[in-house]
């Protein structure tokens, strides 16, 4: 389990775990196939592919994905229980790579008040359900549930003992979005340095969004030396979700240079991915979501289209076409500039003749006031009734006209700021 090149960071795939159990994002057994061979074209290095006990439906999804993807590790997680492990087992054992994953809290807020046990208990627990996924699989991974809440010294004593009894793969979960990103980057730091017979297993880190640091404490992780990334397609999970897979591989690409880490991840698969996601779960993602919402590649501000424009360096630190987008897009509203009116006309192919240049800025104004954003079709208007002195050529006089009053004042001062 252990990587030979020390910057490699594996990515750990749970949309069809994690993701999936949110409320509203329910996925049938077809949905869930779907995704994850869109997840293998991505090349994300783990699916967890469902939690089997929970229902013969994903029993059934978490088979299926193991039987076909071949370019992944194909994992499902368990609660400690013999009943969940042997589910996982009959599951995923026909991949080509299983993983039986392993969840059971290390809190005290969990022990007690979950679970009603005690420390020991847990550990005792624990330790023996390793041991008999060890038994039916090679790959093992524990995961200490609530971890960024949880004792540290406790925390440690049980990825030492998990690691002993034959779990390949400790994950730290901040499971409630607790933790400060240096907090869950010191955590992380010290149970790599301090857990006796780390160097056994593979690091890897699950964070949740409450408080919107999710890919911050997974990035503090990796800086810690965590070496895997739990995560999901447009951040979808529990509550406010899980690290966003798009941002943190983005991150790691955009900041190369100084973060010295890589993946295996092909990028330009991502815009597909997100949107197979978002069409299979009913859910539409946020529009100025980062790498993937529709407006992260849209400039709209005279200002920000006349950089742009100009040069992409300006106002873009990541190329579109590296996510998997045709372009940017230069949106025409009413904070929008000359320079890119012009821009847009002449990809349509449209030149004004002389003289009939500042009508038509003037009659895309008045336009724009009215209206969230000037599409294609309106600016064809717009250069056709500014050519014919105002008409259509359908007899009926434009319906700008009719706001040119009131909004001529706008017009102009808007006019002396954008130019
Ligand atoms: O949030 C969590 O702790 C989990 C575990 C199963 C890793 O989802
Ligand atoms: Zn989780």
């Amino acid at each position: 389990m252990k990587e030979t090149n020390p910057d490699r960071v594996f990515i750990f795939d749970t949309t069809l775990r994690d993701g999936e159990q949110s409320p509203g994002f329910h996925l049938d057994a077809n949905s869930k196939l779907r995704i994850a061979r869109q997840l293998e074209k991505l090349g994300v290095d783990v699916i967890e592919a469902g939690f089997p006990i929970s229902s013969p439906g994903d029993f059934e999804a978490c088979r299926r994905i193991a039987r076909e993807i071949r370019g992944a590790t194909v994992t499902a997680l368990a609660r400690a229980k013999r009943e969940d492990i042997d589910a996982v087992w009959g599951a995923i054992r026909d991949a080509q790579t299983p993983q039986i994953h392993i969840v059971l809290s290390v809190s005290d807020v969990h022990i007690d008040r979950k679970l009603g046990m005690t420390r020991e208990q847990v550990l005792k627990r624990g330790a023996e359900m390793v041991e008999y996924a060890r038994f039916l699989c090679d790959n093992v991974e524990y995961s200490p549930e609530d971890a960024g809440r949880a004792d540290p010294d406790y925390l440690i004593e049980t990825v030492e003992t998990m690691i002993a009894a034959g779990a390949n793969v400790i994950n730290i979960p901040d499971t409630t979005g607790y933790c400060l990103p240096y907090e869950f980057g010191e955590l992380v730091r010290r149970v790599i340095n301090e857990a006796r017979g780390c160097e056994k297993a593979l690091f890897s880190v699950h964070c949740h969004n409450d408080l919107g640091l999710a890919v911050a404490n997974t990035l503090a992780a990796l800086a810690a030396g965590a070496r895997r990334v739990e995560c999901t397609i447009n951040g979808i999970g529990e509550r406010a979700g899980n690290t966003s897979l798009e941002e943190v591989v983005m991150l790691l690409r955009v900041r190369q240079a100084k973060l010295g880490l890589e993946c295996g991840i092909d990028t330009t698969e991502i815009t597909r991915t997100s949107r197979l996601v978002s069409e299979l779960t009913g859910t539409p993602v946020q529009p100025n979501k980062a790498v993937v919402g529709a407006n992260a590649f849209a400039h709209a501000s005279g200002i920000h289209q006349d950089g742009v424009l100009k040069d992409r360096l300006n106002y873009e630190i990541m190329k579109p076409e590296d996510v998997g987008l045709a372009d940017s897009k230069i949106v025409l509203t009413a904070r929008s500039g000359r320079h890119a009116f012009h821009h847009r006309l002449s990809r349509l192919g449209i030149t004004l003749t002389d003289g009939k240049d500042d009508v038509a800025w003037q009659r895309f104004l008045q336009l724009a006031d009215t209206k969230k954003e000037v599409t294609d079709e309106d600016l064809r208007k717009i250069a056709a009734m500014s050519e014919t002195n105002g008409h259509e050529g359908n007899g009926h006089p434009p319906v700008t006209d009719q706001l040119h009053d009131h909004n001529h004042v706008a017009d102009a001062m808007r006019h002396l700021i954008f130019g």
